[in-house]
């Protein structure tokens, strides 16, 4: 752990009595999601509440995301307005502590607390463990504390078990459950290798023990996360190894745990007992996200993808041979450096022929220490908005069009939050497709037999048939 030197200019403050309301806000992918959960059960085990006004919080977490050159702006301009809520705290005599966590935490470490000496904490996503002891650092000495290491154990077994967040609210019927962390793949344009480190499994013992945990609290549905979750290989229970595919199907055996995804997988990684799990289980449901990123092999190449695009055309086969109506989405980046019109073309050959339920798409940003941003033949601006645009029409296209197939079918929707309309409840398709029907709240948690009756951009209406 890093002490910043007490040269440091960092205001002298009061020390506030601690517990206090919590002002957590978290950016980015569904793993810091999970992350968040983690976090607002231990500080809540702690008697810490929540505040949806950062002006109330006597502390503020931001779990920031850095996959994204904005996505580090936001955090910074967010920091700004924290400063100011704070000084107006202090002006009052009233504490507030400010914890930078996350990705953005790992990768600037000390430089967020010299950039923005507002900031008390800065905290690596391995590290949430000793978030109450870094607080409670920063409060009596009045310094800012970095803990920016990535030790090699399991950071969720020191974390509380499975309990309620800040909110105290009732857990919704779909949850995250991270299996795996990191990444070995080093694809040239990505920061995740940097931030989240290498790949670690969690032990399966402690996964299929949370899982049953979750579902004893209302969760019907699971998604495995990790940055490369396919490459899952935890301890298992007799000492060896289990693959995703056989954590997969010992999860399947949890009784009132009716569904499970995963994501997000590398091509490289969908071993054969994988595709096989998607031909015989049931309970995983027929969607899988799949980043091809690019369908041009020269740019794949100095991607490091380590596949081809064909490669990746025959991969999709192979999973729709054992799972017909598997739907699948997509990661995919336009503009990375040297990309030509012709390989830009390629990448809506590839999209025309594979076709996408779903899918996100990316201008390149060039993420500092990648060897991506070093590369010359860097796209303007404007090439990339313009083939964005281009791209992003031939998904939305195929996301409309799949959604409008399903009109007048019949799906089972598990129903997770009440709608915006009064009397309406939105649940997921098997497809990951939001279904909004009118329900009364007592169908929240439970899975219903749905007629598709309106389809739009990124959901479906539907009526409810039977249980
Ligand atoms: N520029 C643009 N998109 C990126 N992604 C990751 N790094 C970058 C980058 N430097 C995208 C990839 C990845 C998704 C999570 O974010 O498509 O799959
Ligand atoms: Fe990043 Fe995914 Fe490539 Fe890993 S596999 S380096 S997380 S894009």
């Amino acid at each position: 752990m890093i002490e910043l030197p007490e040269t440091m200019p960092t205001p002298s403050r009061p020390v506030a009595a601690a517990p206090g309301k919590v002002y957590l806000k978290t950016f980015g992918c569904q793993m810091n999601v999970y992350d968040s959960e983690r976090m607002s059960e231990m500080l809540a085990a702690q008697g810490f509440t929540a505040t949806d006004e950062p002006a109330e919080a006597d502390l503020v977490i931001l779990n920031t995301c850095h996959i994204r050159e904005k996505a580090v702006e936001k955090v910074y301009s967010d920091l700004g307005r924290i400063r100011d809520l704070k000084h107006d705290r202090q002006a009052a005599g009233l504490d507030m502590v400010v914890a930078v966590a996350g990705c953005v935490a790992q990768a600037e470490g000390a430089e967020i607390a010299r950039r923005a000496p507002t900031v008390d904490v800065v905290i690596g996503p391995q590290s949430y463990h000793r978030l109450p002891d870094l607080i409670a650092k920063a409060r009596a000495q009045g310094r800012a504390q970095v803990e920016t290491t990535f030790p090699d154990d399991d950071k969720f077994g020191h974390l509380p078990a499975r309990d309620k967040g800040l909110t105290g609210k009732r857990r919704a019927a779909a949850a995250f459950l991270t299996v795996q962390e990191g990444c070995d793949k080093f694809c040239t344009f990505c920061v995740v290798p940097y931030t989240r480190g290498a790949e670690y499994s969690r032990p399966a013992d402690k996964l299929v023990e949370e899982a049953r945990r979750l579902v004893t609290e209302g969760v019907r549905e699971l998604t495995l996360l990790g940055q490369n979750v396919n490459a899952y290989s935890g301890k298992a229970p007799d000492g060896g190894r289990w693959s995703l595919a056989r954590l997969i199907r010992a999860l399947a055996e949890i009784p009132d745990l009716e569904r499970l995804r995963y994501m997000t997988s590398h091509p490289r990684d969908m071993a054969d007992d994988l595709i096989a799990v998607h031909s015989d289980c049931a309970k995983l449901m027929p969607f899988l996200h799949l980043p091809f990123q690019s369908g041009a092999d020269r740019i794949l190449a100095t991607m490091n993808r380590k596949h081809t695009a064909q490669e990746y055309r025959v991969l999709v086969d192979r999973i729709r041979q054992a799972r017909p109506d598997i739907a699948l989405s997509t990661d995919v980046i336009v503009g990375f450096p040297g990309e030509t019109e012709a390989e830009f073309e390629a990448t809506l050959e590839l999209v025309r022929d594979v076709g996408f339920a779903q899918a996100y798409s990316f201008k390149y940003s060039a993420r500092p220490g990648t060897p991506a941003s070093t590369i010359t033949g860097q796209i303007t601006e404007t090439v990339k908005s313009e083939r964005l645009g281009r791209l992003q029409e031939l998904l939305e296209g195929q996301q409309q069009a799949f959604n409008q197939a399903c009109i007048g079918r019949t799906f089972p929707v598990l129903f997770e939050r009440a709608g915006r309309k009064e009397g309406q409840l939105v649940g997921r398709s098997p497809y990951l497709q939001l279904v909004h029907a009118e329900a009364t709240p007592l169908l929240l948690g439970r899975i219903m037999q749905v007629e598709i009756s309106g389809s739009g951009q990124n959901s479906l209406a539907g009526v409810i048939k039977a249980a």
